[in-house]
């Protein structure tokens, strides 16, 4: 897909500003602080209804404002003998006091649920911010996770969800005995653990087998990809680590009943500690280069090039899975890179229908569809002799 055009109202530091966008590498420079990061996050903001770098909506709206809005005039591939389709997307929210109330519209049509907003405009993005996937806490990794699967498959997202109330009922269930030993009067409350379980596993086997075939498939995009991007031969992988303690590798073919394994075996240990030990919930995944961990024992370097791989891998297996390109924004991806690299990774990004990256100098951008120039959140074309 191919984003037309772009409208942002009231985002961070841009009170008011249409763009238009044509296909294949666009171009954003300016100084530090002018507005770049910004302008992608709002690209963000409107796929998924979240920012990609901070928790709270209140702080995408523009100071002294009460709301923000975005929109988007999207193009998909045109089906066989057919026109390509243009799709209108609108996204607003405002914050009034604890409150936000959103808003979303396609065509100009209310949506009501967030599972069917995600798919509306697939973007795959990197942020210097994204190295936390390589040094960060499991937490990262999970939501990353979450995020990228939900927006391709919708089951997974309501999985997802599902999962969570099973697991506070567990770990409420477990609470309360310990608080009030009279097993009766919980279990008229919660159920019985048995059946708590059952749901338990019942949702979490399927987060469990979603992950892991995505690991699965995506594996010899990555190796692939980190090859085109580091010129090293590797090996590079992403290793899936349920978080399962009646588990061993070699062992996939039936999650539903690991899971029920590991919490028989947990059993006492979630007693003690109140809270229920294995599931999907403790899931990671390491990235090794050379069998060697990048978390410990990587460079920030490795890792840039690690995260970077993972994000371009995933942009090639989006449009594997959905037969569509996904649009790929890269925020600041150039800069901590030589110039073969800096190099390699153009040619990657221009291998997309579209994609989009910022950067403070046009020099070493090379060819492009169209350059931007940003400064105080304002945007202007640059005209380019290409
Ligand atoms: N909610 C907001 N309202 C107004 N300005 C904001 C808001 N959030 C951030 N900014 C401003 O946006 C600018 C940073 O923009 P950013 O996109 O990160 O710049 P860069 O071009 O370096 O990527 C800063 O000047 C910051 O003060
Ligand atoms: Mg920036």
């Amino acid at each position: 897909m191919v984003v037309k055009s772009l409208h942002l109202s009231n985002f961070r530091n841009y009170a008011s500003q249409e763009l238009q966008l044509p296909p294949g590498l666009v171009a954003f420079t300016g100084d530090n602080g002018q507005g770049k990061t910004n302008l992608l996050e709002a690209v963000c903001v409107l796929a998924t209804t979240k920012s990609p770098l901070v928790e709270r909506d209140r702080e995408l709206i523009r100071w002294d404002e009460k709301s923000a809005r975005l929109g988007a005039e999207i193009e998909l591939p045109p089906p066989p003998n057919r026109e390509a389709d243009v799709r209108r997307l609108e996204y607003s929210w405002r914050v009034e006091g604890q409150k936000v109330e959103r808003e979303m519209k396609v065509g100009g049509v209310p949506q009501s649920a967030v599972a069917s907003w995600l798919g509306q405009l697939q973007v795959i993005s990197f942020f210097p911010h994204d190295l936390v996937l390589v040094t960060g806490e499991p937490e990262e990794r999970r939501r990353f996770l979450n995020l990228e699967l939900g927006k391709i498959w919708p089951a997974y997202f309501s999985d997802i969800a599902r999962y969570r109330r099973a697991l506070q009922q567990r770990n409420a269930f477990i609470k309360a005995t310990y608080d009030n030993p009279n097993r009766r009067e919980t279990e008229e409350k919660y159920g019985s653990l048995g059946e708590l379980n059952r749901a338990l596993v019942s949702y979490g086997s399927r987060v469990l087998a979603a992950r892991s075939r995505f690991f699965a498939e995506i594996a010899p995009l990555l190796t692939e990809t980190h090859q085109r991007l580091s010129g090293l031969e590797g090996p590079f992988e992403v290793e899936y680590l349920p978080g399962l303690s009646a588990w061993r590798r070699g062992d996939e073919s039936d999650w539903s009943r690991l899971f029920l394994q590991s919490l028989e075996r947990d059993h006492s240990d979630d007693f003690r500690r109140s809270s229920t030990q294995s599931g999907p919930h403790r899931d990671e995944f390491a990235f090794k280069l050379g069998g060697v961990d990048l978390r410990r024992y990587g460079s920030q370097g490795q890792g840039r090039l690690a995260v970077l791989s993972l994000k371009i891998a995933l942009a090639h297996w989006v449009r594997d899975t959905l037969g569509d390109d996904p649009i790929l924004l890269l925020d600041d991806a150039l800069s901590e890179l030589d110039s073969t690299r800096r190099e390699l990774l153009l040619e990657e990004a221009k291998s997309f229908a579209q994609s989009v990256v910022t950067a403070t100098d046009a020099t070493f951008l090379g060819e492009v569809a169209a350059h931007f120039r940003v400064s105080e959140g304002k945007v202007e074309p640059v005209l380019t002799t290409a």
